[in-house]
């Protein structure tokens, strides 16, 4: 076997903590659910019960609502802030109070379809987690029923210091109830994290939805920062499809037709945010009630779930390619040369393995094998470069963040597999 296939394998054995993968040793030493989703794509390669496994265990965190929450605290550990303390919630094992992009269901099909179907007991109770979950999405999450969902939190997009929230965000005070201590620059060169003013107002709203005691109703009529998101809506709509498709083989008619629906509604909120003059696809800020212009990976993110008519998909490959130019590693988080391009600090401009692999699957849904090809190549070659870091500076190739990366070993073993 290559041996960068081997080391991808050694690293999500390192990262185990007792059937759940840390995304990298004591920066993330908790379960983290997105993380694990790809985590889980990555062991299905190869050892499918390890991989429902990890979705087993980010199950056990679910709330009695349906929502999945972004850190599950199995064990106790020191050497991360915002720990349980922090975030106040009630469920029998600790957890974060918000969410993540869901992208659970799009795991649980591939687990599912790695397995064959002598497995249907296994998938059965975590196809249920995730309607369940799919559910809470449409109702906490898109209460007038628009067909996008909304983030309250930049960490519940996952890109939490992305230039796309940097408005929204702004709006949120940078007073807190609970005292600042972070550990991630305390492992990490701070130059590559988010800037001691992002934690302040992230903590601000910690404590904002705390004092909510976490319902979502009091939460979304008390939340500073309210964003629909395209990049989420996208993968929750993937994820639907998924779901879907497992509805169906299951035999769960009714729950079929009833995700369908969902899935149709997001379809159509979301063509409706493409923007032409742009060339991408642009969330919207609902407490100002404006498009969100910044221009990052989200607006290229609807591909993965979307069927775009040739123009559309012409013009998002074209503008993706003037971004690319010139770069060591593709694809950027920001589009380079703009003042908020900052190629080393965290959300703000490096390539990310999985933001790539989610771009390559939406390309070639959209017949557009070339430029998915060339992510891929650029992607394997920045990990086999560099090694498994948490993210690449695009300009220079170099490996940033945290190293011995789970999520990038599950890209790489993904990738690989094309
Ligand atoms: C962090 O702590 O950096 C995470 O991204 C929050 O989930």
């Amino acid at each position: 076997m290559n041996k960068h296939l081997d080391e991808a394998r050694r690293i999500l054995a390192s990262n185990d903590r007792g059937g759940y993968t840390v995304p990298t040793d004591r920066l993330y030493p908790f379960q983290w659910n997105w993380d694990s989703a790809f985590v889980a794509m990555g062991f299905a390669l190869y050892d499918v019960d390890r991989a429902y496994r990890e979705l087993e265990r980010l199950a056990e965190g679910q709330w009695a609502d349906g929502m999945i929450p972004h850190i599950i605290f199995h064990q106790p550990s020191d050497t991360y802030f915002p720990g349980p303390s922090v975030w106040r919630t009630r469920h029998s094992i600790p957890t974060s109070g918000i969410t993540q992009p869901p992208v659970f269901a799009i795991a649980l099909r591939k687990v599912h379809e790695a397995a064959g179907s002598i497995t249907e007991a296994r998938t059965l109770p975590l196809y249920e987690a995730a309607l369940k979950w799919h559910r809470w999405w449409y109702c906490a999450r898109d209460p007038e029923g628009t067909g996008l969902v909304a983030l309250l939190h930049p960490w519940e997009t996952g890109s939490d210091n992305s230039p796309a929230w940097d408005i929204a965000l702004a709006r949120v005070p940078t007073t807190t109830e609970t005292a600042v201590a972070r550990k991630d620059t305390g492992h990490v060169n701070a130059e590559m994290r988010p800037r001691d003013e992002d934690y302040k107002r992230f903590i601000h709203l910690v404590d904002t939805y705390a004092a909510c005691g976490w319902d979502p109703a009091q939460q979304w009529e008390k939340a500073p920062f309210k964003v629909a998101e395209v990049q989420t809506t996208a993968i929750l709509l993937k994820a639907g499809e998924d779901l879907e498709h497992l509805a169906r083989r299951l035999g769960r008619k009714d729950e079929a037709a009833e995700i369908a629906a969902l899935n149709a509604r997001s379809r159509k909120a979301l063509l409706a945010q493409w923007r032409p003059a742009l060339s991408r696809f642009v969330s919207r800020d609902l407490i100002s009630g404006e498009d969100v212009e910044a221009p990052t990976q989200a607006g290229f993110i609807p591909l993965l779930s979307l069927d775009l008519e040739e123009e559309i998909a012409g013009a998002l490959v074209g503008e993706m390619k003037a971004w690319s130019k010139g770069l060591k590693v593709v694809f950027p988080t920001t589009k380079p040369g703009i003042e908020s391009f900052e190629p080393k600090r965290y959300w703000r401009g490096p390539a990310w393995a999985i933001i790539n692999w989610l771009l390559i699957d939406g390309l070639k849904r959209n017949r557009q094998p070339d430029l998915a090809e060339e992510l891929r190549k650029s992607t394997i070659d920045a990990i086999e470069t560099e090694g498994f870091a948490e993210y690449f500076d695009p300009m220079t190739g170099e490996g940033c963040g945290g190293l011995g990366f789970s999520w990038t070993a599950a890209a790489y073993l993904w990738l690989m597999r094309q």
